[in-house]
């Protein structure tokens, strides 16, 4: 994109090694100098050494890839969710505002209850389900109060990259058994973490250039929606070691019948035409998204 503001400062990048943040990094470049923190430069969970980070590398952009992401552990780990989920969020906010920088941060899916029929859109009011959805919701709120420079990018089912995803348990189990069994009665928009961390940054050359659309929630997911029972079918279908699966059968099972700590929605979709539509981000579908990570686009599986 021509026209985008070059930044005075560099990209603050934290979360560096999840999955997402290894995606983003080498897609924030063009922006500018990035700044990569991981867990060994700074533990998030001391808001005062967040803050001091902030003032003492004063960025031209703070992009937030860093989350308390274990959704079932956070039911019994409720303060320490918060603290990453809600008040690391509100403090860079609060940093990025004095700075006068925008802020880019992530939220999810699971900020809504999954009970409406359609896809989520960014003005449906958050209901979470569990303590995970509601930390990410309350961290919502927080960065928006706090700077109005702000891109909040909700995404949903997230793979690819080193992290314990959905599809590398799938890849492992394949080889470990004869049987899976997979829920069917959850619908999401698998994503690809390169997909994602293209098309954000796609945005953030909107927000740079002050487009309205690009300040606030923005919906970044594949299009299309599969539930975890079919997306499997899939990863399986095109692993091109197929060969090596002891895998033979892979039953449908409903959520009562694989009992989690935390609820998670039953419809996990995210409506992404403001993005489409009012940006001109193109989405692939998920199919297409995972054929082309098969493929080896993203370098990341
Ligand atoms: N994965 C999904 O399906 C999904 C779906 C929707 C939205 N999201 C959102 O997308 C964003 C990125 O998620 P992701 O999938 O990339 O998650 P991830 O792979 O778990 O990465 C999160 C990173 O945050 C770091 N972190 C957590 N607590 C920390 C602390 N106290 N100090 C320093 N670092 C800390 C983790 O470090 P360690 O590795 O050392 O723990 C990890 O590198 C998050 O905001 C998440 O809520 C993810």
């Amino acid at each position: 994109m021509t026209g985008v503001s070059p930044l005075i400062g560099p990209v603050l990048l934290l979360g560096a090694a999840g999955q997402l943040g290894q995606a983003l990094a080498p897609r924030l470049a063009r922006l500018g100098a990035v700044v990569p923190l991981t867990r060994a430069d700074v533990d998030l969970e001391r808001l005062d050494d967040v803050r001091a980070l902030v003032r003492r590398v004063r960025p031209g952009l703070v992009v937030n890839a860093a989350a308390y992401t274990g959704v079932d552990d956070a039911e019994g780990h409720e303060a320490r969710c918060r603290l990453v989920n809600e008040m690391v969020p509100a403090v860079l906010a609060e940093e990025t505002a004095r700075l006068r920088v925008p802020l880019v941060h992530f939220s999810t899916n699971y900020v809504f209850d999954g009970l409406q029929p359609m896809p989520y859109t960014e003005d449906a009011p958050p209901s979470p389900l569990s303590v995970y959805g509601a930390t990410k919701a309350d961290g919502e709120r927080a960065v928006a109060a706090a700077n109005p420079r702000h891109l909040i990018v909700r995404a949903a089912a997230v793979y690819g990259g080193s992290g314990r995803t959905f599809m590398r348990r799938i890849l492992e189990l394949a080889r470990e058994r004869e049987e899976l069994r997979v829920v069917d009665d959850q619908y999401v928009s698998p994503t690809p973490a390169w997909v994602l961390a293209h098309a954000t940054v796609a945005a953030i050359d909107h927000l740079l250039a002050e487009h309205p659309a690009a300040q606030g929630l923005l919906h970044l997911t594949t299009t299309g929606a599969a539930s975890w029972h079919a997306f499997a079918l899939r990863i399986l279908e095109l692993d091109p070691d197929r060969a090596a699966h002891r895998v033979r059968s892979v039953v449908a099972v409903d959520t009562a019948g694989y009992p989690t700590p935390a609820r998670r929605p039953a419809n996990g979709v995210l409506d992404t035409g403001k993005a489409e539509r009012e940006l001109g981000i193109r989405l692939p579908g998920w199919e297409e998204a995972l054929r082309r990570t098969w493929a080896g686009e993203g370098a990341c599986r």
